[in-house]
């Protein structure tokens, strides 16, 4: 039984496994991918009952450019569908929706819909439901080196005052005020991060499934809860 006073208040999900869901039906790809949308809809909306406080969810990598042009403006468009058709219930149910990613080079409609996903929940305060868009963990800490590196040319700092917390708050995650994931669950039997959260994920706690993503219901997702709250979290320290 999920234990509704130990919900983890951010869980974050790699959502793999489309591509061979697809393959097994002998379907293309991009029905797949439609299949997962309609799979992390049903997660949203489980978390937001939950009342979790973060889910952030792994819809795109800095690696996925690597793909066929079409698979790669499909997932695109599948994702402009999404927004057009949910963006309202989305705001109903007082998700605040937020871009974890390289925001630049993702192709410009689909650029125009997710700012107005975001601009057009900004002030919910329900679940905020974070969308990791050609988003790449390197990439962010990159970045993130990037920016404390200006300040200590400005002298504004000197190199041995940078702190974890500076780190973590030049990240995507830390400008958006999103706390560490407690929960990471990866679908379809793959057991890697594929550059997701890095340094975020340090005490996190990891559930692995076989499901692949368009299968994984929100039932998987309250049992893959139960694992983590029969799990001992110590950080280095002790059990009390
Ligand atoms: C995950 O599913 C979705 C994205 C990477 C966009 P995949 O497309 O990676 O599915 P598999 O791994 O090929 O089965
Ligand atoms: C990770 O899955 C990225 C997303 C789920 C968006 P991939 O399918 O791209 O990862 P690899 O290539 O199997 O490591
Ligand atoms: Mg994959």
């Amino acid at each position: 039984m999920l234990d509704m006073k130990k919900i983890p208040a951010h869980v974050a999900i790699i959502m793999d496994g489309n591509g061979r869901w697809a393959e097994e039906k002998n379907l293309p790809k991009l029905f797949g991918h439609n299949a997962g949308m309609k799979a992390m809809k049903e997660i949203v909306k489980r978390a937001s009952a939950l009342g979790m406080g973060y889910l952030t969810v792994y819809a795109f990598s800095t690696e996925n450019w690597k793909r066929s042009e079409e698979e790669v403006s499909g997932i695109f468009k599948l994702l402009i569908k999404y927004v057009d058709k949910e963006l309202d219930e989305l705001n109903q149910n007082n998700v605040k929706v937020t871009i974890l990613g390289d925001h630049s080079s993702i192709p410009t409609q689909a650029r125009e819909r997710i700012d107005k996903a975001v601009s057009y929940t900004s002030d919910n305060d329900g679940l905020n439901f974070n969308i990791a868009l050609n988003y790449g963990s390197r990439d962010e800490i990159t970045k993130a080196v990037c920016k404390i590196g200006e300040m200590v040319a400005k002298k504004e700092i000197r190199p041995c005052d940078i702190t974890e917390e500076m780190i973590s708050d030049s990240l995507y995650t830390g400008e958006a005020k999103i706390p560490d994931p407690d929960l990471l669950i990866r679908t379809s039997g793959e057991k890697r991060l594929s550059n997701y959260l890095l340094w975020q994920l340090a005490y996190s706690e990891f559930v692995f499934t076989d499901t692949y993503w368009p299968d994984f219901s929100p039932e998987e997702f309250e049992k893959a809860i139960e694992e983590y709250q029969k799990r001992d979290r110590r950080f280095g320290g002790r059990r009390k």
